[in-house]
């Protein structure tokens, strides 16, 4: 397997299902719709809906079958950027390489895209559900952890902005990240295992993977707001020291946050490595540890 190839394909799949869902009829709220798609199709990389698609094939060939979830996660973690870079929140000016929604447009047409990208998530989701009688009951249970997770994401955010400038214990600045950046990502591992209808067995080993990759993800995140480049990672480099936030580089310093970046990288391998046809999932966790955007 060649897996940045892979990695790409997926990612444009992503990308060509999205597209089915973007609004762009003359309509009153015509602005509105192209602020969604502005945000939406600037090009992230569609790391949650790879997770959904990925792990349900660690069990299952028909992916179809996952398609209205990852369209779903994508724009439920898109409405998080967006309203993660509203001046009442990080204040930031660049997002996927492109202005973020509220310098392009404004504030009131950032906030509102950020709700309706949340609503439409679970408008598409249930409109499949009602409208097609397969998989029911795993749609179901997937669709609960979708909220869920978004729920415990929005929490992680609020921690994150109430500890901006403050010292903070290591318990709560891990609480931070699993939540902020690890419940969506969890999530997506668990729909796409539930969708596929693993066995509880495989969902709480593959929870643990996804545990160990979600916090890894933000603590790699933390180091490329440190040491990243800005072009490459699309976003500002150093704006996190100058809002003083609390990130596993400012808690720990950079050569020990690499080491634990490294240490739960291997843990979530190890794991992963339990399953059969699991090469994408191993990979995709050296990936998350060793990206540059
Ligand atoms: C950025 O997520 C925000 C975090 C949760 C760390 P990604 O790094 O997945 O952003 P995109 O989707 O590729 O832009
Ligand atoms: C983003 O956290 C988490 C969510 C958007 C839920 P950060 O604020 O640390 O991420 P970036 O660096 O802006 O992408
Ligand atoms: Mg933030
Ligand atoms: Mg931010």
């Amino acid at each position: 397997m060649n897996f940045k190839e892979e990695l790409n394909k997926k990612s444009e799949l992503i990308n060509d299902l999205l597209k089915r869902y973007i609004r762009s009829q003359e309509c009153p709220e015509k602005i509105l719709n192209s602020s969604v798609e502005y945000s939406l199709m600037a090009g992230g990389k569609r790391i949650r809906p790879i997770l959904i698609i990925s792990t349900y094939e660690l069990f299952r060939e028909d992916i179809e079958k996952t398609f209205i979830f990852d369209v779903a996660m994508e724009m439920i973690h898109t409405f998080s950027l967006i309203h993660d870079d509203l001046p009442g929140i990080d204040n930031d000016d660049y997002r996927r390489g492109k202005l973020t929604n509220h310098k392009k447009f404004n504030e009131a047409t950032a906030i509102l895209a950020g709700d309706s990208l949340l609503n439409y998530a679970y408008n598409l989701v249930l409109n499949d559900i009602i409208n097609n009688n397969e998989i029911k009951e795993r749609k179901l249970q997937a669709l609960y952890e979708l909220s869920y997770g978004t729920d415990r994401m929005i929490a992680g955010e609020y921690v994150d902005t109430e500890y901006e400038g403050k010292e903070i214990l290591s318990e709560y600045l891990e609480y931070i990240h699993k939540n902020k950046t690890g419940a969506l990502i969890k999530a997506s591992v668990k729909i796409g295992a539930i969708l596929a209808g693993a066995s509880q067995e495989d969902i709480d080993k593959l929870t643990i993977y996804a545990e160990k990759i979600g916090l890894a993800f933000q603590i790699k995140d933390d180091i490329l707001s440190e040491i990243g480049d800005a072009k490459e990672i699309g976003k500002p480099v150093g704006n996190d020291k100058e809002r003083e936030k609390c990130t596993y580089t400012t808690k720990y310093g950079l050569e020990k946050a690499q080491q634990i970046l490294n240490e739960i990288t291997n843990e979530a391998i190890e794991i992963i490595s339990e399953f059969d046809n699991s090469e994408f999932l191993r990979e995709l966790a050296l990936y998350i540890a060793n990206r540059n955007k």
